[in-house]
């Protein structure tokens, strides 16, 4: 059965049908093999005007996985979404699953090129979609100079675990811009702004 997953999902994406993506597998069973959350089309609208709003040119995902999130968003939004990961060797060995954009690497404690990256993000959003480390969700804001970052992850009664979640973990100075849930599924999308200082 995952193997079909992969293999359709791979093939829509080759015709870049990334609607037909977010709608037939929403719910699948074994969707988290690719990704944990397919955003809608309303959703995609959400994330362009807050971009707007918030003057950001681009998205850096952290934790991207397979980065097929990250493909959607750009087919859909028009903003160019780069992917960060960390161990690179599982990512490039022959049992993981595909991967849908180019990915970066970093080393678990942020090596120099990504702490340079993220000092020079001023019009870069920070995406974490069901990221699960919180030590390093603070470590990366440590060095973040931009001013969006965009939370996906399960709401209260969703029975699934993150770090950050996306209504509690993020420190003070930040403060929430907007929010929406992805469809009826108990995940949500927030949206949070730098404080001005
Ligand atoms: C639950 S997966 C989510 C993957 C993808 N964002 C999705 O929604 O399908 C969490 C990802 O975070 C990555 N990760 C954990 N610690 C990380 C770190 N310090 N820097 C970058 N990625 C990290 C893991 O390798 C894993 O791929």
């Amino acid at each position: 059965m995952e193997g079909d997953m992969v293999t359709s999902v791979t093939e829509l994406y080759k015709q870049k049908d990334w609607k037909a993506i977010v709608e037939g597998y929403r719910e699948h069973p074994e969707r988290n093999k690719l990704l944990w959350v397919f955003p809608t089309e309303e959703n995609f609208e959400f994330i362009t005007k807050c971009m707007e709003e918030l003057k950001c040119n681009d998205i850096l995902s952290v934790g991207c996985g397979s980065g097929l999130l990250e493909w959607i968003i750009t087919e859909a939004t028009g903003y160019p979404v780069s992917g960060l990961e960390v161990d690179g060797a599982w990512w490039q060995c022959r049992y993981a699953p595909p991967t849908f954009i180019p990915l970066k690497f970093t080393a678990p404690d942020l090596d120099k090129d990504t702490t340079t990256l993220l000092k020079d993000s001023d019009t870069t959003a920070l995406l974490f979609c069901y990221f699960n480390n919180g030590p390093a969700f603070k470590r990366y804001l440590q060095y973040y100079s931009g001013k969006m970052m965009i939370i996906i992850g399960p709401g209260y009664g969703k029975g699934v675990h993150t770090d950050p979640t996306p209504f509690g973990d993020v420190p003070e100075a930040w403060t929430l811009y907007g929010w929406q849930e992805v469809a009826c599924t108990k995940d949500f999308i927030a949206v949070y702004c730098r404080n001005i200082s």
